[in-house]
């Protein structure tokens, strides 16, 4: 981990790593894109970048297994490598930091006395609640004893991936450890959570840089995620959408349809109850993503999604001309109602679309309201 001097300029730091100019603007444009902000604003960012004072952040790792970090450490895309290092002054990171035992512990302390307010911090895992939270401790302290002091005196904690934000897998049915997310473990802090497992590294290097541009963090939806990312479904910017539409879909693994790019809404794709910018940004440098190489969609961004979208190969219930009532009874009433009310979601993107819209202006968007279900069926935010 390389550290900078936190009161050196974003631009002078890259300078100093051998990025070119060209190179800094090519990174302010796919990051303008992947904020989903017209391009114009992209001037706005290299301004804002070019001049910033880098805050310094913390990172804390409880019940986790550090594939956010190795996610945030491979976003080459939208970013230059060298930028997602020198956006922040890593002050604390477990994984990647050198320090260890006491030295580390003193870098926490002394980040938290000298930049009481203005730090972020990234959580990565759940926070276990269970027996005093004696299942997950660090240097003799819970992780919520740590937690409540690093994120109660920052200016926002992001909390990153699905075991930050909701729990995760240490949370699904069967676990013993009271795992909860950020949010549920200290409410009312500055907080916003960027969900999937892992969560994608180029929306964190947004969320950070929209903050350094406009100085507040983006508009969210009523799960606190940020609307650029998490404010439309993958099923209305997925590429086989058209084979869905006409009909044609991968009844088995490796059949014609599959060898073809057919839809995998019968091999148990959830991507029309998950809201994810999957299909935009992609992974791997954009190379690729989980239905573009011909896997269904888990809904790993989607709260409880190791509980309420297993089995992960069966059939979506809900969808609209896919027989509600039979598949109801099947899989639970729960996710029907979840999914049912796709076709009053989908009438509410325009609306999504223009609140994300709304915070290019820099004015912060009011959370999404619940829409309306179908009668009998749950409302869906
Ligand atoms: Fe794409 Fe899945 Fe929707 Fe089919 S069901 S169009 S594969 S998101
Ligand atoms: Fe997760 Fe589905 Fe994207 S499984 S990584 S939200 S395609």
């Amino acid at each position: 981990m390389q550290e900078a001097e936190p009161q050196q300029g974003l631009w002078t730091a890259l300078q100093q790593r051998g990025v070119s100019r060209r190179e800094f603007l090519q990174f302010c444009t796919a990051v303008t894109i992947a904020m989903a902000m017209p391009i114009r604003y992209a001037t706005r960012v290299a301004a804002a970048l070019e001049s910033t004072t880098r805050p310094a952040l913390v990172w804390l790792e409880f019940q986790d297994c550090a594939g956010n970090t190795e996610s945030a450490l491979r976003a080459s895309h939208p970013s230059v490598g060298d930028v997602i290092l020198d956006l922040v002054s890593w002050n604390y990171h477990e994984t990647i930091m050198a320090p260890s035992g006491a030295a580390a512990e003193k870098s926490l302390q002394d980040t938290i006395s000298k930049h009481k307010g203005q730090y972020l911090v990234v959580v990565e895992g759940s926070i276990p609640l269970a027996d005093d939270g004696v299942y997950c401790t660090i240097g003799g302290r819970s992780a919520i004893d740590i937690a409540k002091e690093v994120c109660g005196n920052a200016y926002a904690t992001i909390a990153l991936g699905t075991c930050a934000t909701f729990g995760g897998i240490p949370a699904a049915a069967g676990g013993l450890t009271g795992a909860v997310g950020v949010d549920a473990a200290i409410p009312g802090l500055r907080l916003v959570n960027l969900s999937a497992c892992p969560a994608n590294g180029a929306n964190l290097v947004a969320t950070i840089v929209h903050y350094l541009t406009f100085h507040e963090l983006p508009a969210t939806d009523d799960l606190r995620r940020p609307l650029f990312a998490h404010g439309e479904l993958i099923h209305d910017h997925c590429p086989r959408r058209a084979h869905y539409d006409a009909g044609q879909f991968v009844e088995e693994w490796g059949d014609g349809g599959h060898q073809k790019g057919w839809c995998l809404y019968k091999m148990g794709c959830k991507g029309p109850d998950t809201n994810y910018n999957c299909p935009q940004i992609q992974w791997n440098d954009g190379t690729n993503w989980p239905i573009g190489v011909g896997h269904g969609c888990l809904g790993c961004a989607q709260p409880a999604f190791w509980d309420r979208m297993t089995p992960f190969y069966r059939t979506l219930p809900g969808v609209p001309g896919f027989g509600v009532e039979t598949t109801a009874q099947e899989v639970g009433i729960g996710l029907v109602g979840a999914v049912g009310a796709l076709t009053a979601a989908h009438a509410a993107g325009s609306v999504i679309r223009m609140r994300g819209n709304a915070k290019a202006t820099g004015k912060v968007a009011p959370a999404p309201k619940v829409v309306e279900a179908p009668k009998g069926q749950e409302p869906r935010a």
